[in-house]
């Protein structure tokens, strides 16, 4: 006998990455018995549309989750910390997309078509991963499969959406005083980003990396089941983008890389777009990645610096397949895989 189908709540609805996980949710007419909306004291009692109908925002409380079988979470690690062990402890799958969970053991970290397995091993909290990291993991899987990865180093250029809605905003307030000569006092960056880019993402470790680095390194091990052998070193930047991460890549592998094989490889994998062919100057940017499901790959090269190397060029939504497209596709194969 089939599964009832769930009762649903997005936590964080009016939020950027929530705002998103409606739209996914709609477009990829995902199945629920009913649906409700959570965020904090502020929002609620306002209203949001949902497949044109409205709904009242409901302020977020452990009574909220009574009736709830899977919540799509997107409000903030702090909220994640008080209400997903609430939620677990009512029943509730809780899909997280803050970085709250997402390095301890008994919580699976899923990009979807990647490592549906692991979903089996939830203890009630299924974790999101990073944006930077969510994006890579589709072609770098398909290739690990084939070629064994053995070292990679990523350099980010990141759009400013990642940082939430006041990032977007003064990106916008930012360019418009610099273009009529006026000082501006950066409050979401540390330094001003129109017209420039900006070394640092999260906080600095001990190590010299930023927390965002290390999430690369860390989130992409516990992904593909790397053990400490497989080196990762990344540098994230951000840059004057509204939506689209951008990230270089350069790859060595265990064993041979031919780029046409490699490059037909990407073309049969799902989820992932190759625009490779520099004769005709197609390769991927940010402003074709905007509002669109695929992680396009381009700019793919043997390398001249690792013998069994590769380089190349990925760019994706980072709200989309970095936050709320991969929330959704997690629901579904908790659906699919009746793991709720
Ligand atoms: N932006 C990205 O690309 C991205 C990517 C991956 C992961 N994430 C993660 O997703 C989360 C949300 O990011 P965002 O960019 O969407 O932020 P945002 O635009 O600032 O939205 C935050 C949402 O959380 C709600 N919220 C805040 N405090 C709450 C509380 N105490 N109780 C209940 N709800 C609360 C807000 O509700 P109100 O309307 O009531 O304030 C709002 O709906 C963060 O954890 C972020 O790290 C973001």
């Amino acid at each position: 006998m089939t599964k009832a189908l769930p009762n649903i709540a997005v936590l964080g609805a009016t939020g950027v990455v929530g705002r998103e996980i409606l739209k996914i949710l709609d477009e990829n007419n995902v199945q629920y018995n009913s649906i409700k909306f959570l965020a904090s004291k502020r929002s609620a009692g306002s209203t949001l549309e949902f497949k044109g109908q409205k709904y009242t925002v409901i302020e977020t409380t452990p009574e909220a989750f009574d009736d709830v079988n899977i919540c799509l979470a997107s409000a903030g690690g702090e909220t994640s910390k008080k209400y997903a062990p609430i939620a677990a402890s009512k029943g509730c799958v809780f899909i997280d997309n803050s970085s709250a969970f997402r390095m301890d053991e008994d919580v699976p970290l899923v990009i979807a078509g990647v490592n549906d397995e692991d979903l089996r091993k939830h203890h009630g909290i299924i974790a999101n991963p990073n944006c930077s990291t969510s994006q890579l993991m589709l072609p770098l899987k398909a290739l690990d499969d084939k070629y064994k990865v053995k070292r990679m180093i990523v350099s980010t250029y990141q759009a400013v959406s990642g940082a939430g809605l006041k990032a977007i905003n003064e990106l916008t307030d930012n360019t418009k005083t610099n273009l009529v000569g006026m000082p501006y006092e950066p409050s979401a960056f540390k330094y001003e980003i129109a017209f420039n880019v900006i070394p640092q993402i999260d906080v600095f470790c001990e190590n010299g990396y930023t927390k965002e680095e290390m999430k690369v390194t860390n989130e992409t091990r516990k992904i593909l089941h790397f053990d400490e052998n497989v080196k990762i070193s990344c540098t994230a930047v951000r840059v004057p983008v509204y939506i689209g991460h951008s990230e270089a890549v350069s790859v060595e592998f265990e064993n041979d890389v031919d780029v046409n094989e490699a490059r037909e490889l990407l073309k049969n994998t799902d989820g992932v777009e190759v625009r490779d062919d520099v004769s005709t100057y197609t390769y991927p940017t940010p402003k074709d990645a905007a509002g669109k499901n695929p992680v396009y790959v381009g700019r793919m090269r043997k390398s001249i610096a690792f013998d069994k190397g590769l380089d190349f060029f990925c760019v994706a939504d980072n709200l989309r397949i970095g936050a709320a497209l991969n929330t959704v596709r997690i629901a579904q194969k908790v659906i699919e895989m009746e793991l709720y």
